[in-house]
């Protein structure tokens, strides 16, 4: 079935997230996980001028991206992993690095490495993700996923900082992650973050409880 982006652009909370964006007036955006392009569709309007570079793992999503908005002058697109950051872009400083829902797919041992690279390659970032309020709560989630047999391969205690599994499914094996950004971007002695809960009710529980913009300026 061909990806609806009309539908995708127009996801409610991307609105959201674009009024945090649109206060940094960039000049550049990478926007990492960039997917089919929902984000790309919303940033090429709002910022005729500024560069816009979408780069994903996956080539399907790159295609797909090229396709609708390949033709923006402004818009280049990659098809690349997160892990590979640095080593792509170098020296650029782009005014905002963007992740949305992507940084939830890697796994704590992985979490550091990748801050430190997009802390490398960007001014600002900005990440529409899940964090950890609570960590009790997040933390005797995790517990449950270990103890239910749902995950046997999680510890016993995770670690918040580094990734809380908040999902997993034995069909896909996929997990996703929440954590304590402010944590996490503390230990890169990064101080000025601000964390703001996702105001729209997603009809997903951990949407609604972790769904968070999070923004660290460098
Ligand atoms: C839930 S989708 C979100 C897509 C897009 N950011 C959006 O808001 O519509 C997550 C995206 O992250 C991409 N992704 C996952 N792991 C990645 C990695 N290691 N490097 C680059 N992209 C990755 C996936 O291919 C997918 O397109």
């Amino acid at each position: 079935m061909e990806h609806n982006i009309v539908e995708d652009v127009n996801h409610p909370h991307r609105k959201f997230l674009l009024g945090i964006i649109e206060k940094y007036n960039p000049k550049s955006i990478l926007d990492v996980g960039c997917g089919y392009g929902g984000n790309i569709g919303n940033l090429v309007k709002m910022f005729p001028n500024a560069e816009v570079i979408g780069f994903d793992i996956d080539n399907e999503c790159i295609k797909f991206a090229r396709k609708a908005f390949g033709d923006y002058p402004n818009v280049s697109l990659f098809c690349d992993r997160i892990q590979n950051i640095k080593d792509v872009f170098k020296s650029t400083s782009f005014d905002i690095i963007l992740t949305d829902a992507v940084l939830m797919m890697i796994p704590p041992e992985e979490i550091h490495g990748i801050i430190e690279d997009m802390l490398h390659v960007g001014n600002n970032l900005i990440m529409c993700e899940w964090n950890i309020f609570n960590k009790w709560t997040t933390l005797a989630l995790g517990f449950y996923y270990r103890v239910s047999g749902k995950c046997k391969d999680l510890p016993f205690i995770q670690n918040s900082k580094l990734g809380v599994c908040v999902r997993h499914s034995n069909v896909y094996s996929e997990k996703r992650w929440a954590r304590d950004y402010k944590a996490l971007l503390s230990d890169f002695g990064v101080k000025d973050i601000m964390i703001t809960k996702l105001p729209e009710k997603f009809g997903d529980k951990r949407w609604d409880t972790l769904g968070s913009v999070i923004e660290a300026r460098t």
